[in-house]
């Protein structure tokens, strides 16, 4: 690539349980790295040692007592050492991080799921990482039907150790955590992509492909 002073940059994925992000994340990163880029992968609650530990904590099902606002203050945790440790220092050496949810989960799932709001979790967010936010989101969205039938699939699996608290919560729950990701998307449409993810994984992999290219001016 064009030199070793470049700035990287820093793109997350959004959206409901099961919408298909991760394996959008693992192809963007194989077109990324194909193209010449340097790409470091993430994941949020986790991927640092500190963060992983902090998720089993989040996720498991059996800590179902926990307040919202522990949540919030569990998801920052997480996320201020995965911000120090992985993803400042990459986006500083050049590199492309792309992160499976960021912040814009918090403020849809405890902002809007569990109603805290978001302005709480934007204030946090601010305190915790400043004006710092990602150069991309890619939001995606798919149809309330495709959503339920992910959701009834991961608890037909949760007793085989996938044990995740969120998606053991009902619908209206899910259907608050899509409206406020919507109202996010069309408080900063420059930041966040809506990209349909009701299609095939090619055709959805193409789409994030072109977002990631008329936006960032990236050469992929
Ligand atoms: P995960 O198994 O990674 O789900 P997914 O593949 O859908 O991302 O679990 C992450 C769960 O944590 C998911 O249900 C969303 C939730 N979550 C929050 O509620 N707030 C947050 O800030 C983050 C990062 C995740």
């Amino acid at each position: 690539m064009e030199g070793m002073t470049r700035r990287g940059r820093f793109i997350t994925f959004e959206g409901l349980d099961g919408c298909g992000k991760s394996t959008q994340v693992k192809r963007l990163a194989t077109t990324l790295m194909h193209a010449g880029y340097e790409v470091v992968t993430a994941r949020e609650p986790g991927t640092t040692a500190i963060g992983e530990r902090v998720r089993a904590i989040i996720l498991d099902s059996r800590t179902k007592g926990m307040a919202p606002m522990t949540e919030v203050a569990l998801m920052f945790s997480a996320r201020a050492q995965l911000v120090a440790e992985v993803v400042r220092p990459a986006v500083k050496a050049g590199k492309i991080v792309l992160c499976d949810r960021h912040t814009d989960s918090t403020e849809a799932y405890q902002g809007g799921g569990r109603q805290l709001g978001s302005d709480l979790v934007r204030r946090v967010h601010k305190l915790i990482l400043g004006d710092q936010q990602p150069d991309l989101t890619l939001l995606l969205l798919s149809d309330a039907a495709s959503v339920e039938r992910a959701r009834r699939r991961n608890v037909r699996n949760a007793h085989a150790g996938d044990e995740n608290r969120f998606e053991l919560e009902q619908a209206e729950f899910f259907a608050r955590v899509r409206r406020a990701y919507l109202a996010i998307a069309k408080r900063e449409p420059k930041r966040v992509a809506k990209i349909d993810a009701g299609r095939s994984i090619p055709d959805v992999h193409e789409a994030i492909v072109k977002a990631v290219h008329e936006r960032l001016h990236m050469k992929i």
